[in-house]
Formats: structure tokens, C-alpha cells, sequence
């Protein structure tokens, strides 16, 4: 459930016209609506109140903005972070350090070191060898690192190759026939506080039944751990649950994830850890674009929109669908192919699609673009990068500006042995 919906005629976030944001801001530009954010918040941890002991911490790198981090963080949540960068946004959104979780196959030492003197809750560890060096830099500094391993299950989560992440083939995690030794191994370390495990199959994830196999070896595995007089008790069991992206397409429920974990995790005695992204996030925001013209082609109109495989990656890079919907619909629809303005043919939204009708200068909205929208974004073709604005009732803020070519050219020197 979201709150964009359509008021007399018009498609409004909240209680605000898209269009009167479009009018101030400009478009493209990404909304997103705070009492879905907030709503999603909620039913996702009631989702798992049947848990005994309970940690979330959403996944930054589905919104990092400064403001969803500052909600998420008010609705009690912690942060998984990917990067220093991620981390500094979200003890500055006032997530408390103790409730970050630093994940990532790729931490430097510098990004290590950054987070043990920060005191983040928990490095998920992708090899024994970051490990090792965790150990080192946290002994060096007079710390101790809580952590858990991560464990590639070889567990296919049925998604988007590109987004599948708990195969055997896979960079992520050790792998599950080494993890006890592994774990064994780093827990004798001094620097170091081995307390769990971590699991991410992937994400956008449409079945329940790879997780839970994934969770039901994962608890094999802890009590192998806990036989060799180890101790685990934390399992961090990732993010990953899907989101509809086509109007009435049906997914589990958080309500349907909460009771698979609570099935395939009873009698464990540990804090159970999350890290969702999209289910948060996805249907809590719309991308804003304007229809730059209709071309006719050999084939279905060209709808070229003023939004651009920079400001929307997904439908080029993952062949993801986002529902178009004119912002003020006649109720005429038409069969078009919706496209960018960037010179390369992956720059296309939807082809062959049935849509609400639009002519030159009609706004339209791409929906669930609240996750991996904006923070995907970039400037290929010198194109701005695109704004974000949060509504909340019958207010809206600027919550991240348009950063313009010309800012991003300024940032550009010619060497003077040039000329
Ligand atoms: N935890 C870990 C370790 C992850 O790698 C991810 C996502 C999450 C949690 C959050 O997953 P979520 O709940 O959002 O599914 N750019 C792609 C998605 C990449 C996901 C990467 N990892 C897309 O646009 O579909």
C-alpha cells in the first residue's frame, strides 16, 4: 500500500499535486511520501514481532538520503552499510552506531579502521583474510570488533541473475563447508568478538522457499558451531524480500516472511538481524519525468520522457518493469514504447506497453522507484543529477537538490602542459 493516488484526476503523493512539485522543482525528480515510509516501517517490524529478540537495520544503499535514514531512524531502526560513505550518512541521519552493521565483500582498511574507532555494532565478515585484518587494525587501536561471518549458502534465490547474490559462484560470504572452520579460526583471534552468522540470497526476492532453505541450513550450521563450544548468538539473515511492481501482482507479505523465519528459526535462542532495502523504500517513492515528445515509429510511438536511464538504472540494467502512469490521466490509454533522451538504446523504460495516453508536455510517473532510483543515479551524457523531494501531508521539501552540469564541470580542470 503507498499514498499515491490519484485526487480529482490528478496523481498526488499525499496530499500533494506531482504536478505542483514539478512546476517548482523541475522534473525529472524523484517524490517520496513519509507515511509510506513510515507505514512500510511499521508492518515490516510487526511482520516479525512473533520473534523473540529482534535487530533491523535498513539496508542505506536501497535510499541513502538523509532524510529517509533520519525517519527510519526515528521509527527505531538501525543501518546496514556498504561503504564509509554509507556509514557517515547514517550516524549523521542519528542512528547510533551500536545499531550499524558493516557488510560489503570489498571494506578497505581504511574503511575498516574508520568504523571500529566509529564503534559499529558489527562488521559482517566477507573472508577469514578481512578478518585477519580486522583483527589487527581493531587490536592496534585497543578494540575489540564484534562480528559475524557471512556464509554463502549455495542457495538460488530465483531472481534476477544480476541480483543473486547466495550462489556458490557468487563473490559473497565463505563458503558454507568452510564457515565452521573459518569462524573457529577468527574466533581464537584478539581484536575480535565472533558472536554470529550472516545470510543475503538476493534481493527482490518473489518466493519464500530458497530463504528458507537458505535459513534452515544456516541453523545446521550454528549448531555445528555451537558443538565445538563456540558461541553464536547473533544470525543476521540479510534482506532480500520483494516488493509488486506491476499493479496487482502478488508477493509474500512481510506478514508471510515474519512466519516463514519464526517456522525456520524456532528453538535457535539467538538476536535475529535484518537488513531490509526495497520493501521499505520501493513503493515509497515515484520518479517524476516529462514527456519531451511522441515520435512516431515504424512500429508502437516512441514516448520520450525527459527522464533518463541516469535518473532510473533499473529498466536498463536489470530489465526491471516500473508501472507509467500519467499524472493526469484522460482515461485514454495508448500502446507505446517509453524512452529517454540518452544516446543509447538500453535507455529505455518499457516497450510495446499498454499506457495511460500522453502527448508532448504531459507529466507522468514511473511508481516504486523509492529503491535503487536516486542512489543509482549518475550524470552520463552531462545530464544533471536528479532531486528528491519528501512529502508529508500537505507539506513537501527539497531533500536533495538538482546538482547541475555546470556544478559538476566546475569540478573539472585542465592541466595547463595541456595547451
Ligand atoms: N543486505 C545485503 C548484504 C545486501 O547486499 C542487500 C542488497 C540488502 C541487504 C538489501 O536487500 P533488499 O531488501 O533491498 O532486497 N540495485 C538492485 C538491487 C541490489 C541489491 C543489493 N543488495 C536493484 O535495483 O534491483
Amino acid at each position: 500500500m503507498d499514498h499515491f493516488e490519484l485526487r480529482n484526476g490528478e496523481l498526488h503523493a499525499e496530499d500533494v499535486s506531482l504536478a505542483a512539485i514539478a512546476r517548482d522543482v523541475g522534473t525529472p525528480v524523484y517524490v517520496y511520501s513519509r507515511a509510506t515510509l513510515t507505514r512500510h516501517a511499521k508492518v515490516f517490524r510487526e511482520a516479525l514481532s512473533a520473534l523473540p529478540k529482534v535487530h533491523i537495520a535498513f539496508a542505506v544503499k536501497s535510499n541513502p538520503n538523509l532524510a529517509v535514514l533520519r525517519l527510519l531512524a526515528s521509527q527505531g531502526y538501525g543501518a546496514d552499510v556498504v561503504s564509509e560513505g554509507e556509514m557517515n550518512r547514517a550516524l549523521a541521519a542519528g542512528i547510533p552506531a551500536e545499531d550499524v552493521v558493516f557488510s560489503g565483500v570489498g571494506k578497505t582498511h581504511a574503511e575498516l579502521t574508520a568504523a571500529v574507532r566509529a564503534g559499529i555494532g558489527q562488521f559482517n565478515l566477507e573472508s577469514e583474510e578481512e578478518g585477519v585484518e580486522l583483527a589487527e587494525i581493531a587490536a592496534s587501536l585497543g578494540k575489540t570488533a564484534t562480528c559475524a561471518l557471512r556464509v554463502n549458502p549455495n542457495v538460488d534465490a530465483k531472481t534476477h541473475a544480476k541480483i543473486s547474490t547466495g550462489k556458490a559462484e557468487n563473490k559473497f560470504g565463505v563458503a558454507y563447508d568452510l564457515a565452521a572452520d573459518i569462524y573457529e579460526r577468527l574466533s581464537a583471534l584478539p581484536g575480535l568478538h565472533m558472536r554470529g552468522l550472516a545470510v543475503h540470497i538476493g534481493s527482490q526476492i518473489s518466493d519464500l522457499e530458497p530463504s528458507r532453505q537458505a535459513f534452515g541450513k544456516m541453523g545446521v550450521l550454528m549448531a555445528a558451531i555451537r558443538e565445538r563450544g563456540l558461541s553464536v548468538t547473533h544470525m543476521d539473515l540479510g534482506g532480500g524480500l520483494g516488493v509488486p511492481y506491476k499493479a496487482g501482482e502478488q508477493l509474500p507479505t512481510p506478514a508471510d516472511y515474519g512466519a516463514m523465519v519464526a517456522e525456520a528459526t524456532k528453538g535457535w535462542d539467538v538476536t535475529l538481524m535484518f537488513e531490509p532495502g526495497r520493501v521499505i523504500t520501493g513503493n515509497s517513492g515515484v520518479l517524476v519525468t516529462e514527456v519531451v515528445r511522441v515520435k512516431q515509429g515504424v512500429g508502437h510511438p516512441w514516448v520520450v520522457v525527459d527522464a533518463a536511464m541516469n535518473d532510473l538504472a533499473r529498466p536498463a540494467m536489470y530489465d526491471a518493469w516500473h508501472d507509467f502512469a500519467a499524472v493526469k490521466p484522460t482515461g485514454e490509454t495508448m500502446v507505446a514504447n517509453i524512452v529517454g533522451p540518452i544516446c543509447e538504446s538500453s535507455d529505455t523504460f518499457a516497450m510495446a506497453r499498454e499506457i495511460d495516453a500522453v502527448k508532448a508536455g504531459d507529466l507522468a510517473a514511473f511508481r516504486t522507484a523509492g529503491a535503487y532510483g536516486a542512489t543509482m543515479a549518475n550524470t552520463y551524457n552531462s545530464r544533471a543529477l536528479v532531486p528528491e523531494v519528501m512529502v508529508d501531508g500537505d507539506r513537501w521539501a527539497v531533500v536533495a537538490n538538482r546538482i547541475e552540469p555546470a556544478a559538476i564541470l566546475a569540478a573539472e580542470q585542465v592541466p595547463e602542459w595541456l595547451d
